[in-house]
């Protein structure tokens, strides 16, 4: 299957059966562990795939919204060293593994994990960066939370809906996308003529944390600037494994259908009329 439709097809499942895989299946996917997408190859990771039974305590204590950690047979855990953009690797790492699991047929939710757990591992220690629940995803049944989070209030707060797939709220692409500066909106023809819109399309299908869809983009002649939008809702951990698997997003429908692109995690030298609330993640050549 195509990036492109992989991209279009991916959504959060939160609700799975008890089918595990078989022998193939699991093959495949620590296989592909092996040779999963990278933002920055220098970076020292492991990927490890976990029975449900066999899920370390640390996640359980760690991950999910509000202490509430999906249910699901397996776990595909992102271990990684502490080293500049080690998140946002986590993020693109993560979401490539994702793309896999979708053209396999498995369902999959990324899990949030404490940003202070992340952090605080010892500084030389290898420590998880990255959760994601992944099984056979129950039919039609995807809880999807429906009120704003209150931290500190519990699971009890949210109120909670059973949807197909909460896929369709999204921005459109014209509100994410900015011409060469912040806030100027693209136009339709403007997007076509870009010859890259369908890595746009593509972005806009990621995940997010809390659904926040916190990505905008700025098209400057050869350079597209990936811009996070900070929210009170989420942390700078979330906002990093956001800006990871949307890059993954993009550069995976770019690579295939026009050329290889490579993220570059820094603020480019130009100015761009970023508001305070928002920041740039990264930039690529086009
Ligand atoms: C960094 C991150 C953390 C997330 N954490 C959780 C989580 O702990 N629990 C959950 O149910 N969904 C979690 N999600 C899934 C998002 O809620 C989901 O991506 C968003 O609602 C959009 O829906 P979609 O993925 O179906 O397009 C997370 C997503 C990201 C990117």
């Amino acid at each position: 299957m195509d990036m492109f439709s992989i991209a279009g097809l991916r959504k959060s499942v939160r609700n799975f059966t008890k089918k595990s895989f078989d022998e193939n299946t699991k093959n495949e996917i620590l296989d592909f562990f092996t040779k999963c997408e990278m933002l920055d190859e220098n970076i020292k990771t492991e990927v490890k795939l976990f029975d449900k039974k066999d899920l370390p305590k640390e996640a359980e204590e760690n991950g999910g919204y509000n202490g509430f950690l999906i249910e699901a047979p397996y776990y595909i855990a992102i271990y990684s060293e502490k080293k500049t953009c080690f998140i946002e690797n986590a993020g693109y790492m993560g979401e490539s593994i994702i793309f896999k699991l979708t053209s396999m047929g498995i369902d999959s939710c990324w899990i949030t994990l404490k940003q202070d757990y992340v952090i605080k591992q010892p500084e030389n220690e290898m420590r998880m960066t990255g959760l994601i629940a992944a099984g056979y995803g129950e039919k039609f049944k995807n809880p999807k939370i429906i009120n704003k989070m209150i931290w500190g209030k519990g699971y009890d707060n949210l109120k909670v809906i059973n949807i197909d797939t909460d896929n369709k709220a999204r921005k459109e692409v014209t509100e994410i996308v900015y011409m060469n500066e912040y806030g100027n909106n693209i136009t339709m023809d403007e997007l076509a003529s870009s010859g890259i819109e369908e890595g746009f399309y593509a972005a806009r299908h990621a995940p997010s944390a809390l659904n926040r869809q916190p990505w905008r983009f700025i098209l400057d002649n050869e350079f597209v600037v990936l811009v996070i939008k900070k929210d009170e809702y989420t942390n700078i951990y979330e906002a990093k494994i956001d800006a990871g698997a949307v890059m993954f997003n993009f550069a995976a429908v770019i690579t295939e259908r026009v050329f290889k692109i490579k993220w570059i995690v820094e603020e480019p030298e130009k100015e761009y009329k970023i508001p305070n609330d928002c920041a740039i993640a990264a930039y690529c050549h086009i």
